[in-house]
């Protein structure tokens, strides 16, 4: 079964990754971030996608093309997906450093295009988004989490948060009261999207901070990516061990 992964912040490239074809394409909602390249990783067919762009200018959270970017993976065939999320903690046990497999979500994001439900279908349709994350895909990431010996937490909140800004510290008080975790910025609506196209998804997220107001310093760009360096290594050796089971 094809497996897409959608690489965050940090994730530029998948080390190992042997690519055999790039795919340009086009969708009825655009371009996707960039051309999807097909590779083999670890001895298995796997399709790529960065989802803040392939060139040397990122594109910001909020302006990403979520739509196309799973219309085009669904295009190439994928059958299901996993995302990798850089984010800031808001729990003490999920220190910088570590990986965690969020179960739940809460999305304040806000303008972005959200469905691919545009009315014109004459069906109404309410996908069931009770857990967004699939659990047998969680279970397999789980497995090997375990299996790679990598630091992770099995279950979270993810807060998705518009950005690109980070939060204020009484917005991390707030976030916290409502229940959240963790605070990303990507994982909506790809979440969401995914599971309209009825794709099974599930997310990685490598914590890189701890939320504003809750570390000993301010959130700095250079010690987030000091910490993912060491995080990309963590979340390539869960891979492989994903793919080999
Ligand atoms: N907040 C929101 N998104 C993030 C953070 C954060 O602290 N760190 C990385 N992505």
């Amino acid at each position: 079964m094809s497996l897409g992964l959608i690489g965050g912040t940090g994730l530029d490239t998948l080390s190992g990754l042997r690519v055999t074809a790039s795919h340009a394409v086009d969708t009825p909602y655009g371009q996707p971030s960039m051309a999807i390249e097909e590779g083999v990783l670890a001895g298995r067919k796997v399709f790529f996608l960065h989802r803040h762009g392939g060139g040397g200018r990122p594109i910001p959270p909020h302006r990403v093309n979520y739509r196309a970017n799973l219309w085009a993976l669904h295009e190439l065939g994928v059958k299901r997906i996993l995302a990798a999320n850089a984010v800031g903690a808001i729990a003490s046990s999920m220190t910088a450093g570590k990986l965690v497999i969020p179960h739940q979500l809460i999305d304040y994001t806000w303008g972005r295009e959200h469905s691919f439900d545009d009315g014109s279908s004459g069906v109404l349709q309410h996908v069931d988004f009770t857990h967004p994350y699939d659990a047998g895909l969680r279970e397999e990431v789980l497995c090997a989490a375990r299996a790679a010996e990598v630091p992770y937490v099995d279950a979270a909140v993810l807060g998705v948060v518009q950005g690109p800004r980070l939060e204020t510290a009484a917005e991390v008080t707030r976030f916290s009261g409502d229940g959240c975790d963790l605070l990303g910025m990507t994982g909506m609506p790809e979440a969401s999207l995914a599971r309209e196209l009825g794709l099974p998804y599930a997310a990685i997220c490598m914590v890189v901070n701890a939320a504003a107001g809750l570390g000993d310093a301010s959130i700095s760009m250079d010690a987030i990516r000091e910490t993912l360096r060491g995080e990309t290594l963590l979340f390539g050796a869960l891979l492989r061990a994903f793919l080999e089971a």
